[in-house]
Formats: structure tokens, C-alpha cells, sequence
């Protein structure tokens, strides 16, 4: 019998490469599930500390010794909590990152040190939703993320490259995870993201498009769908009534991080928000 999928409204944002979109992603996750679900917290576990950075948390990012005393002493993680003025409460990255994945290693249980020391403790606090910004690269750190959250979303974005990192963390970590927890874990969504306007045939975002159309329809959100008789139509009367796909580059996405803002609250005009709301909705039903 299939163990019962065991809600824990924890999910990582996560591909193994650079500059897809996961901090972009997870913050405004997390800032739509915060407005229309429940109390959430961003968790940035990413080493590099961009989406720390983009929320106006440079300051926490530097400073030392806490992030290691939550993870390897008897700290609680609400000490690193910082609530915000956009909702969604935030644990920052720290430049302790690297020594702490290092240390992980030599622990007992070195994949599951994120979920006992700071995910779960943040659940039995209250908070229904944590989103986690994973680090780009193969890590301990990356592995305690995705043990921890067993929900996951993955963005891609066309261009080289892309597609060959989505089969990566697909391949090497997502599918034998899923397989361990017999079902338990699931991937939510995978998302394209920072699409252009055009999807001519043989440009990047049609290739991405077709790609993950033919190849990951399961796991597509509803506004990535384009079937067979939708290209057809597409290449022989032009687009007709059929939306153009999401996540599409908004110059709205980018600059709301020079405000330290989710895109709702910086320009809440901006087309993209819908496909938010529509991952948001997928985690709190999934999650
Ligand atoms: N849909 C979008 N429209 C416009 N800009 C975007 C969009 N998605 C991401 N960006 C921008 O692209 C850059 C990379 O995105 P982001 O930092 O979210 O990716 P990442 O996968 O977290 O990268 P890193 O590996 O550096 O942590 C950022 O400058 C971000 O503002
Ligand atoms: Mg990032």
C-alpha cells in the first residue's frame, strides 16, 4: 500500500544551475502564499545570499555565528526569523554557508540536519508554508533542502544549456528521492521562466516549450500547456486566442528587487502575478 502523502507545506524552488529564476520564484511564492494561504517564511539556503540580497538583508547575510549555532547547537531558528514589511517572514542566508556545508558532512545524518534544526522547528512555530531557495550547485546543503522540503518546483529558462540542468537534478536527485519516499515526494510544477514574447519555431523558447511540453507534460503548470493541435494552429493562422505562455521576462520581476519587493507589491499591474498565484494555489494544495 502507498504510504499516505504526508502534507508539510514545505517546498524547494530548485535546479541545478545558476540564473533560472529560483530566488525570483521563491520569493514571490512565498509572497502569494502569505496573502491569500497562510503564515510563510522564506528560508534563503543558497550560499550566494542573491535572494537575501534582493529583500535588502546584506547586513544579515554578513554577519557570523548564528546560522551555524541554530544548525549545530541547541539554537532556535526563530532567533534568524526577520519579519518584513512585504508579509512573508525571512531566514537569511549566511557567508557561514560554505563552512556549514562542510561541517554537515561529518555529522550523523547529514541530509536530514536542515529538516530537524531549522524546517521543523519553524513548522511547530506556526508557520503552514516554508519556501527554500536552494543553491545551484551539488551540495550537502542542496541534499538537506530537498529532504527537507519534498515538494519541489523547478524553473527554466530557454537558452543552452537549460534543459540539460533540468534533466541533471531530475535524473541524479528529484526522480530517486521521489522513488525512496515511495510517492511521498512530488514534484509540484515545472515552470518555464523569462520567456519572450516570440514563440516562432526553432527560436530558444519554442525548443524550451516543446521540450518540456513533450518530455514533462505531468508536471507543467496549466499556463505552460500548449498541445500538438495548439502548434499546429499556432504555425498555420498565428496564436488566435491561445495565451502566451508563463513565466515571461517583466522588466517588473527585476526591478522590484531594487525596491526589496515581491512584483504584487512593487507593480501589482505587472501580467506575471497570475502564474504566481497559480503555483501558490498548487503548493497549498499539494505541498
Ligand atoms: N521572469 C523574469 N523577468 C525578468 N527578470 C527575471 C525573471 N526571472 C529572473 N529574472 C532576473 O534574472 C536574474 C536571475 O534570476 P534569479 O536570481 O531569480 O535566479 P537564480 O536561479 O536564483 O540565480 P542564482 O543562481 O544566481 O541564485 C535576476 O537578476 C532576476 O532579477
Ligand atoms: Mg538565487
Amino acid at each position: 500500500m502507498k504510504p499516505q502523502t504526508s502534507q508539510n507545506g514545505v517546498v524547494a524552488v530548485c535546479i541545478l544551475k545558476g540564473g533560472m529564476g529560483k530566488s525570483t520564484i521563491a520569493i514571490n511564492l512565498a509572497h502569494r502564499l502569505q496573502e491569500n494561504y497562510g503564515e510563510t517564511v522564506y528560508v534563503d539556503v543558497d550560499k550566494n545570499g542573491h535572494g537575501t540580497e534582493f529583500l535588502g538583508f546584506g547586513n544579515a547575510y554578513s554577519k557570523n555565528g548564528h546560522l551555524e549555532e541554530v544548525i549545530f547547537r541547541d539554537t532556535h531558528p526563530s532567533e534568524l526569523v526577520i519579519e518584513t514589511e512585504c508579509g512573508f517572514s525571512v531566514v537569511p542566508s549566511s557567508t557561514e554557508m560554505s563552512t556549514i556545508n562542510d561541517r554537515m558532512k561529518n555529522q550523523m545524518n547529514a541530509d536530514v540536519i536542515l529538516k530537524n534544526e531549522v524546517v521543523d522547528p519553524l513548522r511547530a512555530d506556526g508557520y503552514e508554508y516554508v519556501v527554500l531557495d536552494t543553491p545551484g550547485d551539488p551540495s550537502k546543503v542542496a541534499d538537506n533542502a530537498l529532504v527537507a522540503a519534498q515538494s519541489f518546483i523547478v524553473p527554466v529558462i530557454p537558452g543552452q544549456g537549460s534543459i540539460s540542468g533540468l534533466e541533471r537534478i531530475m535524473e541524479s536527485q528529484l526522480l530517486p528521492i521521489i522513488e525512496a519516499t515511495d510517492g511521498a515526494a512530488d514534484i509540484l510544477a515545472i515552470t518555464p521562466n523569462m520567456l519572450s514574447e516570440s514563440i516562432r519555431p526553432n527560436k530558444p523558447d519554442r525548443r524550451l516549450l516543446e521540450d518540456l511540453n513533450r518530455n514533462w507534460a505531468d508536471y507543467l503548470p496549466p499556463y505552460a500547456r500548449i498541445t500538438d493541435e495548439q502548434w499546429e494552429q499556432i504555425d498555420a493562422n498565428g496564436r488566435g486566442d491561445i495565451p502566451l505562455p508563463g513565466i515571461r521576462e517583466r522588466d517588473a520581476l527585476s526591478d522590484s528587487f531594487s525596491n526589496n519587493e515581491p512584483v504584487a507589491q512593487y507593480d501589482a499591474s505587472c501580467d506575471q502575478i497570475k502564474h504566481f498565484d497559480t503555483l501558490a494555489e498548487i503548493v497549498a494544495e499539494r505541498a
